[in-house]
């Protein structure tokens, strides 16, 4: 194995457009953080980075929902998203954002350094054009229907309502979703990064790694290769973002997963300035080991396009893993922000105060390493109870307690060892290295698993012994049982750390034990005979039912506003599709078959026995006549008397309710289903006809 010097440690910059979510911490910072925590520990030089995504496209579209600026949007989600990660113990060493003035220029350097050493590839095309609002289309901005489906309202690069993806061109009557106008095609220019001619080099890397990277990831790497790299335009036609440093793309930026990901090299500059630190070694150094942590969804941008990039460039080293995860879903179905079927941070933290560790503890322990996996409150309850509380807790509980209560809180004397007890100390020596392996394979649910194991070490090693029975025939074991049970704990709370940060440094204040390295974890001297420890805490209280009900409740509410939602959407997309949709073409002819004119009401009166017809006496210019029609409901027939209406002529006779009709009088449903007569603009003679 390689021997690295340090660490550089990237996770995702999430998209500053929401909050975040259990799916993310479970996929993405989390393991990134533990993984960073367990490097420090180890003494290892880490520079763990992390930031906010400002840019794209659905930012712009969600400023112009609410109403305000992009930079309003990722302002306001920035900070939110910042306080999270802080109260969760995100251990960043910087976290950055790419609207920050020193990623505009790191990132328009990048693209500078490519351009001049004549990596793009330049090309025009033709693109959806806004003439009203003098724009080219984002692929989002572009709406129409489906061709798989045919539902209206698909977006240009996918249908939501089946999932295709699509290019705007795809799209059946192409609207401007800016305007709402027909957008017109017009020529532009971008900037494309040449994979197809960087694939070689591409696949004898990544082949290189077949056997350390997760297959979930090198698997979806393969398919992207096999299936041919093509280029990849890298700007845009938009606003918002970091503008394109040349003199000829004029309202043009770099695409947002161009700029993103030179986001953690920005941030990483950051992070230098503010320490008086170099940034380069981290980024251009063989011997530092770089790695991303994302979710699957990422995994073509950071293990094809960016090291692409970074390739290109020259200067830079590309990750040595990239250990992306599968989804959370929640309660079986799948995270959803439109949905709002997540549980967000903000809200956990608000809810269950003081607990960010057990929500680490449950999302490790659940972590979608290998495969999509399920969050359930009820299992989010029974790992708190069944193993924070019943394994960890009351073990670290009865080691402090007893102490105190035969020693007033200082550490006995280890005696003379049985069998027993060398074998507990052999196994507390294995720990450390087992859960570190784990660590350094991505294996966090294993790793914490063992972790837990080694409190059940501990659990088992008081029931078989029982000190407490022990004590009154044999005081002298006894001591050395206690001591053997406090150096579990002491190592306990060193290899916990990295998991649960807040618990681990309430365990280390408890047991005195300071700050100490992973490579002490495992020893069996880690307290000293004579050392005071502090009074017994409860680590982990016990999650009750009414706390877990009320959280389903809250997620049945959702899901019942959703499908009462839904059902609605659906009402209002059927009755739009009944009035939007355009009769099929008829021939001229058949329209001048018609015979509409116009005619004044001499009469009007109610039909008996049906409330929604009137009958008239019409003078038609030609005859009088009698005409039955549906209107009741929407006028009176005193105030029609006099008026002037359109007339179907020759429509067969009906007979209605006993009444012979004569035709049709013609009126127009408004869209909240009321009717209107159809009148001349201006009197007319009675019987002009209309045309
Ligand atoms: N914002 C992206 C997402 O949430 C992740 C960007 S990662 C970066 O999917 F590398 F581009 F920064
Ligand atoms: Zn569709």
């Amino acid at each position: 194995m390689k021997d690295f010097k340090r660490y550089t440690i990237t996770s995702a910059l999430p998209y500053t457009n929401g909050e975040v979510h259990i799916g993310h911490m479970a996929g993405v910072y989390l393991p990134a953080d533990i993984y960073a925590r367990y490097q420090r520990s180890r003494g290892e030089d880490v520079l763990f980075v992390g930031g906010s995504d400002e840019h794209g496209v659905p930012i712009t579209l969600k400023a112009k929902a609410e109403g305000i600026t992009p930079q309003d949007v990722v302002d306001k989600y920035h900070e939110s998203i910042k306080k999270t990660f802080k109260e969760f113990k995100i251990s960043f060493d910087v976290y950055s954002r790419t609207s920050a003035p020193i990623h505009h220029e790191t990132s328009s350097e990048f693209f500078t350094h490519l351009h001049e050493q004549g990596v793009f590839l330049e090309q025009e095309s033709e693109q959806y054009y806004d003439e009203a609002n003098d724009q080219f289309l984002a692929d989002r901005y572009i709406t129409g229907t489906c061709p798989n489906c045919k539902s209206e309202g698909a977006y240009g690069d996918q249908c939501e309502n089946c999932g295709t993806s699509l290019s705007p061109k795809e799209l059946i009557n192409a609207k401007s979703a800016l305007s709402g106008a027909v957008p017109i095609m017009k020529s532009t220019k971008h900037w494309y990064l040449p994979l197809d001619k960087m694939q070689a080099k591409l696949e004898t890397w990544i082949d290189g790694h077949k056997g350390d990277w997760k297959s979930n990831v090198y698997g979806q790497c393969k398919s992207w290769l096999d299936s041919g790299l093509k280029p990849r335009a890298v700007t845009r036609d938009l606003d918002w973002g970091v503008k394109v440093p040349l003199k000829e793309a004029d309202g043009k930026v770099l695409y947002v997963w161009f700029d993103a990901p030179i986001g953690y090299i920005s941030a990483s500059k950051e992070w230098a300035e503010t320490t008086g630190k170099d940034w380069k070694p981290y980024w251009q150094d063989e011997d530092s080991k770089l790695l991303h942590f994302i979710g699957k969804d990422n995994i073509v941008f950071h293990c094809i396009i960016f090291p692409a990039m970074l390739m290109a460039h020259g200067d830079y080293i590309v990750p040595e893993n990239v250990p992306a995860n599968e989804f959370l879903n929640l309660e079986g179905n799948k995270i959803s922000t439109s949905k709002n079927w997540a549980v967000w941070l903000p809200d956990y933290l608000k809810e269950f105060e003081g607990k960010a560790d057990v929500l680490r503890y449950v999302l490790c322990a659940n972590a979608p390493e290998a495969k999509d996996n399920d969050f359930t409150w009820k299992d989010f309850q029974a790992k708190n109870n069944n193993e924070l509380v019943a394994v960890l807790g009351n073990f670290l509980n009865r080691a402090v307690v007893l102490t105190h209560k035969y020693y007033e809180g200082k550490i006995p004397e280890r005696g003379e060892l049985n069998d027993q007890d060398q074998a507990v100390l052999d196994q507390l020596a294995n720990f450390p290295g087992i859960i570190g392996g784990k660590i350094e394979k991505y294996k966090f649910k294993e790793a914490l698993f063992e972790v837990i194991n080694l409190a059940r070490l501990g659990n088992k090693y008081l029931a078989e012994t029982e000190p407490w029975k022990l004590v009154k025939e044999d005081a002298k074991k006894v001591e050395t049982i206690m001591n053997i049970a406090l150096q579990i704990s002491a190592t306990l709370a060193i290899v916990l750390e990295p998991f649960l940060p807040d618990s681990a440094k309430k365990m280390s204040d408890l047991l005195g034990i300071g700050d100490r390295t992973w490579e002490e974890a495992g020893s069996s001297d880690l307290l000293a005979p004579g050392d005071q420890i502090n009074e017994a805490k409860i680590l982990f209280p016990k999650i009750e039912d009414a706390e877990i009900e009320a959280q389903i409740q809250k997620l049945e509410n959702t899901k019942m506003n959703n499908e009462s939602s839904a059902a609605k959407a659906k009402e209002d997309e059927e009755k739009s599709m009944e009035k939007s949709a355009v009769k099929e073409e008829v021939a001229f002819d058949d329209f001048m078959k018609m015979d509409i004119r116009v005619a004044t009401v001499l009469e009007c009166k109610k039909v008996e026995k049906a409330d929604k017809l009137l009958q008239f006496l019409l003078d038609t210019g030609v005859d009088q006549r009698t005409v039955v029609s549906g209107i009741a409901k929407h006028y009176n027939p005193e105030d029609l008397v006099g008026k002037q209406v359109s007339v179907l002529m020759n429509l067969a006779p009906r007979k209605i309710r006993g009444v012979v009709s004569n035709g049709m009088i013609l009126s127009a449903e408004n869209s909240d289903g009321s009717l209107k007569l159809i009148s001349p603009y201006e009197p007319v003679d009675n019987g002009s006809s209309i045309g």
